[in-house]
């Protein structure tokens, strides 16, 4: 069993995206902006914020955070939208997930200019991703593609079993690993909640990714052996030893799976540490202008 060791290949890919903003500006251009905007105090996403500015400044780039209280109107964050839309300064921005029921979150993404969509959850770029055309990926399939790429995982003509069917997860995982390059050419099964026979369905799978949010959920019986394992899952589960009052769990039983897995993920310390390189990524590519 080898370890998909998240930390060690994000703090690798945040040095490589660091020298190429030094090169970036020492040949004229603009610090790389991203701007985050984030509504109401929902703990989880107040610290994925707080560590994706954090990135930024450790980067390079410079960073904007836009905090609103929980009863804002959908119309008032939609004025905040149009405003980083035109703001000339600003590269990219997102809107952190999830947001009060009273607005609509499709509403709200497509609102965001698509050439400031670092998050890839606009209409068009997902669009576009699926027709092949240069997009943003989003943060957490790139992450995961990300980690296929430098483990030198083969995935041609491999079963990829996706569990979940989310649109920042489960869908747009099933449409790569299907694409004709690498990482992709894999026959893709995409699973979810009325599935039947799951458990005999991921016994299948060469690559399973998990992204159904069950803390614990795949246990070694689902996996084939030698499989790969990708764990999307970040619970907060409670556990009174833990200072915070909670412990971060994966969708995988780790202690369990690993040993008969070819690869991979922790939690904490996989998948979810990566996705912030996508965001980066994508901040980079939207100042350097490389998709639109
Ligand atoms: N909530 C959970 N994941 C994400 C993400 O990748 N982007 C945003 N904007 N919100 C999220």
């Amino acid at each position: 069993m080898q370890l998909l060791d998240g930390k060690a290949i994000s703090s690798q890919i945040k040095s490589e995206i660091k020298i190429e903003v030094e090169n970036w500006i020492a040949a004229g251009g603009k610090k790389p902006h991203l701007a985050a905007i984030l509504v109401g105090q929902d703990g989880a996403s107040e610290t994925y914020v707080a560590s994706k500015i954090r990135s930024c400044e450790e980067i390079g780039f410079t960073s904007t955070l836009v905090k609103f209280e929980a009863d804002i109107t959908e119309e008032k964050l939609l004025e905040a939208v149009a405003s980083l839309n035109n703001d000339a300064d600003v590269d990219g921005f997102i809107v952190q997930l999830p947001l009060p029921k009273h607005i609509s979150e499709n509403t709200v993404m497509e609102a965001v200019d698509p050439k400031k969509d670092v998050d890839g959850f606009h209409p068009i770029n997902v669009g576009r991703m699926c027709k092949g055309l240069p997009a943003y990926i989003s943060a957490t399939p790139f992450g995961i593609l990300e980690m296929l790429i430098r483990a030198g995982i083969e995935t041609s003509g491999k079963h990829c079993v996706v569990i979940g069917r989310s649109q920042i997860v489960g869908l747009p995982m099933s449409i790569l690993m299907q694409r004709n390059e690498y990482p992709g050419n894999c026959t893709v099964t995409i699973t979810h909640s009325k599935t039947k026979n799951l458990k005999e369905v991921c016994q299948t799978a060469d690559i399973l990714i998990v992204a159904l949010g069950r803390p614990e959920f795949v246990t070694a019986d689902y996996i084939k052996e030698g499989a790969v394992v990708i764990d999307v899952g970040i619970s907060r589960v409670a556990d009174a030893t833990k200072k915070s009052g909670f412990a971060i769990k994966g969708d995988v039983n780790f202690a369990d799976v690993a040993p008969k897995s070819s690869f991979i993920t922790p939690v904490p310390g996989g998948v979810g540490l990566m996705t912030i390189c996508g965001l980066l990524t994508n901040t980079l590519k939207a100042a350097r202008k490389e998709i639109y």
